[in-house]
């Protein structure tokens, strides 16, 4: 298989986590006879810096010309105090817009080795295995108006939960399509005793759930869902919910089990590409001294394989080198525990690499 991959490394620790996750790639087109080809795009502070814009033309053109793009991460103090439609995030937003990427899915998946990098009991975490699927297009971010005003004397201010039905139907199908090959549950998340955007929300789900007889739909209410996301995690399998609550809970669910460094996400459109990266940001407290996790961007990685070119072998060799990993006690320091060896950005790719090649060797 050939596939064109836009790189865009961005700011900080970007740089060093994608460049680890390309020769991940590498490595799984060595062991499965696959072509990747990359190409770099400029993106964040560092395109600001170099062409007056955090996302140029040449970027988007890149991404729409490419199967799947794989994002470092965007920022840091340095732009600060620069205008706000020249903030690197604004880069983030407008790659978003310009892809259409209208879900974004956040896998959070249980590793019995690092059980202890949880603030949560080991009992209520483990084998916790849950989906976020965030809309990313529509709700309160980017209704109009959006506005301060004065009425009679007083200062007032408005923001709009906007959505089109479409909307709303086409992540729900998603979060259904995905539920069919994992836990088949979909639990949609809203607050539909009080908002008549999640009353239409509701009946969209009714509606999708009547194509997915083999899927089991389930209604809770965002602030029991944020709740039960730390009492009993283990009762989701896919949780789909509009833009802002999504934004909020997938924040949650990310801190069940473990560090920053280890959350890959997606970013789904209709057509493609579709986008992939880590969550964490671009840790400038870190930047350049070659210890950040490599590996929720090598885990969104296994994401591009699976869902832009339907690769489940290839993504699940990436997971399971993953695992092995850290199976032998290799950690870097955000994930450091006493006994485990510490080890750098590049040497924990590394051991990745070695540990899908050398599982090539001994199934051949
Ligand atoms: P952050 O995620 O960059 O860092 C938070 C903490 O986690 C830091 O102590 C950092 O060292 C640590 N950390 C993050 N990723 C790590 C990794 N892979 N390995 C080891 N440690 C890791 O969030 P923060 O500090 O709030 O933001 C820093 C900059 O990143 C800001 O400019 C922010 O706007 C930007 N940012 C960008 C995002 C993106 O590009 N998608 C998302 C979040 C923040
Ligand atoms: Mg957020």
């Amino acid at each position: 298989m050939k596939k064109r991959i836009a790189i865009l490394p961005g700011d900080g620790i970007g740089k060093e986590v994608t460049r680890g996750a390309v020769e991940v790639l590498q490595a799984i087109g060595e062991r499965f006879g696959h072509q990747f080809s990359f190409s770099y795009g400029k993106i964040g502070g560092g395109a600001v810096d170099e062409m007056g814009t955090p996302l140029p033309d040449e970027t988007t053109r890149l991404c729409k010309d490419s199967d799947a793009v794989l994002l470092g991460a965007v920022g840091g103090p340095k732009w600060d105090q620069i205008p706000v439609h020249l903030r690197p995030e604004r880069g983030l937003l407008k790659i978003r817009k310009e892809l259409d990427l209208y879900a974004n899915l956040r896998p959070t998946l249980y590793y019995s080795s690092l059980a202890d990098a949880s603030p949560l009991k080991k009992e209520v975490i483990e084998d916790v295995d849950l989906l976020m699927v965030r809309e990313l297009t529509g709700g309160l971010y980017f209704g109009k108006p959006s506005e301060r005003s004065t009425q009679d004397g007083r200062d007032v201010v408005v923001d709009t939960l906007f959505y089109q039905k479409e909307e709303m139907t086409r992540v729900i199908k998603l979060a259904f399509e995905l539920a069919q090959n994992r836990g088949g549950k979909v639990t949609s998340v809203d607050k539909a005793n009080v908002l008549e955007s999640s009353r239409m929300w509701r009946e969209v789900a009714e509606e999708v759930a009547k194509d997915f007889p083999e899927v089991t739909l389930e209604h809770m209410l965002v602030d029991n869902a944020a709740m039960q996301m730390v009492r009993n995690p283990k009762q989701f399998d896919v949780v789909v919910t509009e833009n802002m609550f999504g934004d909020i809970l997938s924040d949650e669910a990310s801190v069940l089990t473990g560090s920053l460094g280890m959350l890959p996400s997606a970013s789904i459109s209709e057509k493609g590409p579709y986008l992939y990266e880590p969550i964490h940001g671009s840790a400038p407290d870190i930047e350049g001294q070659n210890i950040a996790n490599p590996l929720a961007t090598i885990l969104s990685v296994a994401m591009m394989l699976r869902l832009s070119f339907g690769l489940e072998e290839e993504a699940q060799a990436v997971e399971a080198s993953v695992n092995e990993v850290l199976n032998n006690g290799f950690r870097t320091k955000d994930i450091a525990s006493p006994g485990k060896k510490l080890v750098s950005t590049t040497e924990m790719v590394e051991e990745v690499k070695a540990t899908i090649l050398d599982n090539e060797a001994t199934q051949s």
